[in-house]
């Protein structure tokens, strides 16, 4: 087995002037971007030659799924998660915020609600007033420096028109993996009122703390399952998310119908580079994939570390992602987002995720930027309590 030592992680890669979304935020300003969820880092080397070779053979015609992608994806569903998926559940997508667009518009009609857990990523935010439903934002609560559902205040703001749960697990921001316990009190929940599960679990091999594993909710039992729209992708595991390639596993026939009926001549197969990245990274990353996550707990380790340094910032233990939402609720710092970038570092806005007081800091990047940004971060603080 290869470590992270045998990899690139610690590669500064240059990335202005490549129409990077993420750094040209800060195009001609000297501030480090960390905020959208891509990393900094090349994507794995078998992911890179399978590309360079598609290139070569030139011909880049309407292609359709490779056979091959949907049996690598239904063997690792099935190692990983002893989940027995059929070929005809799996529905690809060009991106899963396109998914969970396409979920609104395929489950319920216009009037109807979406309910959603807060903070959560800004997607699940928008995606329910684009196809004219309602949106419910039941808080989290935090509760010994966790995040947890709070199942009284769902059961006190759902209606009788909720017909979708947006689930994010792995959770983006709070870096939660929800135990099989949490899980089970959800899917009864949405049992008993009827609702249909959009779990997003793009960050389900993003798992950081070695005493967690990532439980698909559609897992718990057949009843859950019918009532479940799972969606995956490789793209934030191996930095593909420009490659735009993602699938739903849908095992309930009208809810798949309903869903495909909803994508039908609006959404594009995900491209034929996207699949090659795809059926590279499923087959041949392992060794690139468990370096990563080393690399990744160690830089988290670095993050944890310096915003200790910064109290009265906080954070609550990032158990998958690459994301650390920290808490400036008592720091006094009005806009903390300015503040930092005036300071020199990209943050991303917690009101974006319905979190206010908070700050996202994305850490997927040499250990060498990030402790020079956390670095900015310290050096701002010292002068602000000064
Ligand atoms: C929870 C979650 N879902 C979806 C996405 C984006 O998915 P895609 O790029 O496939 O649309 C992200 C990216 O940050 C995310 O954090």
């Amino acid at each position: 087995m290869k470590s992270s030592d045998d990899f690139n992680f610690d590669t500064l890669v240059e990335r202005r002037g490549t129409a990077s979304m993420k750094w040209d935020k800060y195009k001609d300003r000297d501030i480090i971007p960390m905020w959208v969820a891509d990393m900094d880092f090349q994507s794995p080397p078998a992911v890179i030659r399978a590309i360079q070779q598609r290139a070569e053979y030139g011909v880049f015609g309407y292609t359709l799924t490779p056979e091959v992608l949907n049996d690598q994806v239904i063997s690792m569903l099935d190692q990983t998660y002893g989940w027995s998926v059929n070929p005809q559940w799996l529905v690809w997508l060009p991106g899963l915020v396109t998914g969970l667009n396409v979920a609104c518009r395929a489950v319920g009609d216009d009037g109807d609600d979406v309910m959603t857990a807060v903070p959560v990523y800004p997607p699940f935010l928008s995606a329910p007033g684009f196809s004219r439903r309602g949106l419910i934002k039941v808080p989290l609560m935090e509760a010994d420096n966790r995040w947890l559902y709070d199942f009284d205040r769902l059961e006190q703001m759902v209606t009788d028109k909720t017909r979708m749960f947006i689930l994010c697990n792995p959770h983006n921001p709070v870096g939660r993996v929800y135990a099989r316990n949490e899980l089970a009190a959800l899917a009864a929940f949405c049992n008993q009122h009827n609702i249909v599960i959009c779990a997003d679990e793009i960050h389900c091999d993003l798992i950081l703390d070695k005493e967690k594993v990532h439980i698909p909710i559609a897992t718990l039992d057949p009843e859950v399952a019918a009532r479940t729209i799972t969606m995956m992708a490789p793209s934030k595991t191996f930095n593909l998310p420009g490659l735009g390639c993602a699938f739903a596993v849908i095992s309930d026939q009208k809810l798949r119908r309903s869903f495909k009926k909803a994508m039908a001549g609006i959404v594009p197969r995900p491209n034929v580079l996207g699949y090659t990245a795809a059926m590279a990274a499923f087959s041949e990353c392992a060794d690139w994939h468990a370096a990563l996550l080393d690399y990744l707990r160690g830089n988290l380790e670095t993050v944890a570390r310096a915003i200790q340094q910064m109290a009265p910032f906080s954070i609550a233990p990032v158990e998958a992602t690459y994301l650390a939402w920290i808490d400036m609720r008592s720091s006094g710092i009005d806009r903390p987002v300015h503040f930092f970038e005036d300071a020199g570092v990209g943050l991303q806005d917690g009101n974006e995720f319905c979190g206010p007081g908070f700050a996202r800091l994305n850490f997927g990047c040499s250990r060498s930027l990030l402790e020079k940004a956390l670095a900015r971060m310290q050096k701002a603080m010292d002068n602000f309590h000064r």
